[in-house]
């Protein structure tokens, strides 16, 4: 009888450790898929994803033809070469759900499918993305991914889908957390290396959860071809840059800040404003999504889109999102470290006089006695080697763009 009894309490016990363990030790089921370990990023976008999509310059007003105008455009016109890879087509390229919940594309606007398109991108040499929603509909009203989650990644997979942007509108209450990670999830079970893009506009802080989720989020609202200010539902380049700036300790190799799709090339902003567009974008080591018409760009555009040294700022392998270190009035001075050392450094005049702005070499944690290489990277020219500082005359809305190494 005594045996039994204490075997009973060291039963007892056991059960009571055991239960104070299990509340220690979080419920794997519980968990937020962010918090969950066992969750890897995909390895993708180990840095960030440059491209052209549809949706700036064509709207919902896109079809085959001119999908297929753009992948030969940007095979033919450098921008592959300089490192513009994925053709992505935004909404509206649906058609109708069949009785089994299949996808298919407006066979109007896509007569020949989106698998013949998708060949076609990649027989340039390019790859192939595509745009849906977590919702029941797309922003621009077409069937959205709720509910058909796996079922549409296998039909992207099979198209030869590499690039998914995935939008937010009709979603009601849903947890964007969970939807995400849900179509996450069924693209890496699809077996196809498929970018994710996750399109949520920064309303529920995707910087916070999203980076074994997907590979990029943006972070505000929709840009639009304008310097400054709200129009509508659309912010300017301003304050785009402004919300995005302050998460610069988010980005990192496979998960990036995401301030939405170039304008440059639009019509909307003078040369200066778009060089200064660009060089942000590149400092912030944002995804460079081209959204402009690619088939007939001016020279001045094809300077900036091109500009093979503002693009190695972007793409620098260190993958650090580079930031405003100082604020003068509408004088700043930004700064992103570089894998071999260096800085890229921006002087951004936001007034509308030309100004002159300096950066002291202490601001970028060099010592004031060195004697610094530093060039220009929109004169494209070396400047004399400079001790301590240097300085720049910036013109109204613009900026001059340097890489300092020591
Ligand atoms: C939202 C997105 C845009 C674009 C449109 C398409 O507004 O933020 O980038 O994809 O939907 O309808």
């Amino acid at each position: 009888m005594k045996a039994i009894f204490q075997t009973m309490g060291c039963v007892l016990a056991l059960a009571a450790a055991t239960a104070g363990w299990a509340q220690a030790v979080p419920d794997a089921n519980r968990l937020p898929p962010s918090q969950d370990a066992s969750r890897r990023a995909n390895g993708l976008a180990m840095t960030p994803p440059m491209g052209w999509n549809s949706w700036n310059k064509l709207g919902c007003n896109i079809d085959e033809a001119k999908v297929r105008a753009v992948a030969d455009a940007m095979a033919g016109n450098g921008m592959k070469a300089a490192g513009y890879g994925y053709v992505v087509i935004d909404d509206c390229w649906h058609g109708t759900r069949d009785a089994d919940g299949v996808i298919s594309a407006d066979p109007v606007r896509f007569p020949s499918g989106i698998r013949a398109l998708s060949d076609y991108v990649h027989a340039r040499g390019l790859k192939f993305g595509i745009y849906s929603d977590a919702g029941a509909k797309t922003c621009g009203g077409r069937p959205g991914s709720q509910g058909h989650e796996y079922q549409d990644a296998i039909t992207y997979a099979r198209w030869g889908v590499d690039y998914l942007k995935y939008d937010w509108c009709s979603t009601g209450t849903r947890n964007a957390e969970e939807a995400y990670a849900l179509m996450s999830d069924a693209l890496r079970a699809t077996g196809r290396p498929i970018l994710f893009s996750l399109c949520e506009w920064g309303t529920s802080r995707p910087w916070e959860w999203a980076a074994t989720i997907g590979n990029m989020w943006r972070t505000t609202g929709d840009i639009t071809d304008k310097w400054d200010g709200q129009h509508g539902h659309s912010h300017g380049v301003l304050p785009i840059v402004d919300a995005n700036e302050r998460l610069w300790p988010y980005a990192g190799p496979g998960h990036w800040n995401d301030p939405d799709m170039l304008e440059v090339g639009n019509g909307g902003l003078t040369d200066s404003e778009a060089r200064a567009h660009f060089s942000l974008w590149a400092m912030m080591a944002a995804p460079l999504i081209a959204g402009n018409d690619v088939t007939t760009m001016s020279e001045a555009t094809r300077a900036i889109l091109l500009n093979p040294e503002v693009i190695a700022i972007d793409q620098d392998v260190l993958g650090v999102q580079g930031h405003r270190i100082r604020k003068d009035g509408d004088r700043e001075v930004w700064s992103k470290p570089l894998a071999d050392g260096g800085r890229a450094v921006l002087l951004f005049n936001r007034g509308n006089a030309p100004a002159t702005i300096a950066v002291d070499w202490t601001e970028l944690g060099y010592p004031a006695s060195l004697k610094a290489r530093v060039r220009d990277l929109w004169a494209r020219r070396d400047l004399a080697r400079a001790r301590g500082r240097q300085a720049a005359t910036v013109p109204a809305h613009g900026v001059v763009m340097l890489r300092i190494s020591a």
